[in-house]
């Protein structure tokens, strides 16, 4: 696994401590776990792709760059394996320690790096086939002179890039200022200054009316939070409703519940609504526009390569969702 020397080493970025949560609990590979035509539909252009990449009579070295759980790694590896006749080499690397850590051991692939895409621990031209999977535009512009550099000049590149002001970035958007909205109002630090009040008095530390200070600054949190839920159809409405009803419970029920315990429940249920905020907020500002995309392609067009396709991909008549763009020298 540490064969390759790890190149992250900005282990304080809140957007990629929120990706390594989020892999460390689902256990959902795909990013999109919420979509599954999506992923359906994607996979069918990914094999179209794969089809006219993999070369039967000759070795092929594939990477997957911010791989995630390795969705797409898991495709090509059995298209790999199907349609080649010569050895499959396949590498992937992500920024998430917990997200390699799975590709490593649910595919059994030993060249599972946690990497940066922004800087590869790769010689220039290793590459027969590059991809990525809404995952290269997490790193900043400039990475995408690395992934020109890793692809061979006879190489194919393909990637599927979110789509600003997409189904996507909108869904993402929404539930983004929702938690916004939620984290605004201090609901786990008005409700921990009320249950540690609760505590004291149980423990005769402290008098009654000392508690009925911080249980009334509470209850018009509560209410607001009240209002955020009534006022929204996002799908994470019924988690919002179940953390209501659990604090309702546990502060109804106080002396049921150790004060150690309610604080941990506490502490964790904010850490999970940030790093969720903090997830949906990369995925905004990563979602980009065609003179981004164009940007990102020009390392490639630098290099002689030229650009096969660039197509927005939407499902029934919906907005687009993502960018498809492919780059080769073959056959053009
Ligand atoms: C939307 S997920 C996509 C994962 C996977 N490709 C999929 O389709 O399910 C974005 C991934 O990019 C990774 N990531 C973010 N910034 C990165 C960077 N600079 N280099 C490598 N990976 C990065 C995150 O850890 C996360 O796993």
């Amino acid at each position: 696994m540490n064969e390759v020397p790890t190149t992250v080493n900005d282990t304080d970025d809140s957007r990629l401590m929120a990706w390594d949560s989020h892999w460390q609990k689902t256990t959902n590979t795909a990013a999109f776990e919420e979509s599954t035509p999506l992923q359906d539909y994607l996979q069918s252009h990914w094999s179209d792709f794969l089809s006219q990449a993999i070369t039967p009579d000759s070795d092929t070295r594939l990477i997957d760059l911010a791989c995630g759980k390795g969705t797409l790694t898991e495709l090509a590896l059995a298209q790999g394996r199907a349609e080649s006749d010569r050895s499959f080499d396949i590498h992937c690397v992500d920024t998430s320690f917990n997200a390699v850590k799975d590709v490593a051991e649910r595919l059994g692939i030993t060249t599972a790096f946690q990497a940066d895409c922004a800087s590869l621990p790769y010689q220039p031209n290793s590459f027969d086939i590059v991809v990525s999977q809404f995952g290269i535009e997490y790193a900043p512009l400039h990475a995408a002179k690395e992934f020109a550099r890793i692809l061979k000049c006879s190489g194919r590149f393909a990637a599927v890039i979110h789509y600003k002001n997409g189904a996507i970035y909108h869904d993402c958007n929404e539930k983004l200022q929702l938690f916004e909205n939620v984290l605004s109002l201090s609901l786990f630090e008005k409700a921990l200054d009320a249950f540690t009040a609760g505590y004291a008095v149980i423990a005769g530390k402290i008098p009654i009316r000392a508690f009925h200070k911080a249980d009334a600054d509470f209850a018009p949190v509560i209410e607001q939070y009240k209002q955020l839920i009534v006022s929204t159809n996002s799908p994470s409405k019924s988690l919002l409703i179940q953390i209501l009803k659990d604090m309702g419970f546990m502060y109804e029920n106080i002396e049921s519940h150790s004060e150690h315990e309610v604080n941990a429940w506490l502490a964790s249920t904010k850490l999970e609504f940030i790093n969720f905020k903090n997830r949906m907020s990369s995925m905004v500002n990563a979602a980009m526009d065609e003179e981004q995309v164009s940007q990102l392609l020009a390392p490639f067009l630098a290099k002689g390569f030229s650009k096969v396709l660039c197509e927005r991909l939407s499902v029934n008549d919906d907005l687009p969702f993502s960018w498809f763009v492919q780059i080769s020298n073959v056959g053009v």
